[in-house]
């Protein structure tokens, strides 16, 4: 399982692109809203600090008018995937991103069926929202299990992306349940590193060292 970081802030972007493993980027227009910048300078800010993919979410609610937002969210750079909601209008949009070659993530999955429709229209990635299941008392991850599944099953190459991530428990399940990337906020990229044996192993290191030197 591959990592993104889920966030529009430039500064933590390039503190998990320095970590040397971060395969790309999730923006949505909340997480824009908050930076109060222009979209695009921050999409080619974005771009030009990381190769992997930046998903770049398009606000229009007719097919039409996200096929014309995404073309100029796609012309900021190559790497941009244009981010579509899953509706019947979006699905209509990912079809035309794809005979045009724009990759293409459908978000706010919350069922196997619209994962399912959603790559059969040609989405790139589909992401699939685990805390967001959670919050009200459904099984986010078994969700993740069973796109993994049905994609594998049918031969689907449309990437999997566990999104709404709230803690490092679900890092670990969702790539036990088959997710190809996770999506995952600062704060809880920051949480995976942290052990508290690993504390005590480097404070106990350090000061056995001083104890002799
Ligand atoms: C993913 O692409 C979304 O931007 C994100 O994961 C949503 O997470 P939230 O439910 O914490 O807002």
């Amino acid at each position: 399982m591959k990592f993104f970081v889920d966030t529009a802030n430039i500064e933590d972007i390039r503190e998990a692109n320095a970590l040397g493993l971060l395969a790309g980027v999730t923006t949505n227009p909340s997480l824009v809203a908050k930076e109060n910048v222009s979209f695009h300078d921050r999409l080619r800010e974005i771009t030009s600090e990381v190769e992997g993919s930046v998903s770049a979410e398009v606000i229009s609610e007719d097919a039409e008018g996200m096929v014309k937002e995404g073309k100029d969210l796609a012309a900021i750079a190559p790497n941009i995937t244009v981010k579509v909601p899953m509706t019947l209008e979006g699905l209509k949009a990912v079809k035309q991103f794809s005979d045009l070659n724009i990759k293409t993530n459908v978000t706010l999955i919350f069922s196997a069926n619209q994962a399912l429709l959603a790559a059969r229209a040609g989405a790139s990635y589909v992401s699939p929202f685990l805390g967001r299941l959670d919050d009200i008392g459904q099984d986010g991850m078994s969700l993740i299990s069973q796109i993994s599944e049905i994609f594998d099953r049918h031969a689907i190459d449309t990437e999997i992306i566990a999104a709404s991530i709230r803690h490092p428990i679900h890092v670990t399940d969702a790539a036990i349940h088959g997710a190809h990337i996770a999506t995952l906020p600062p704060k809880v990229l920051k949480q995976l590193v942290q052990h508290p044996l690993t504390d005590a192993g480097i404070e106990k290191f350090l000061s056995d060292w001083k104890k002799q030197n």
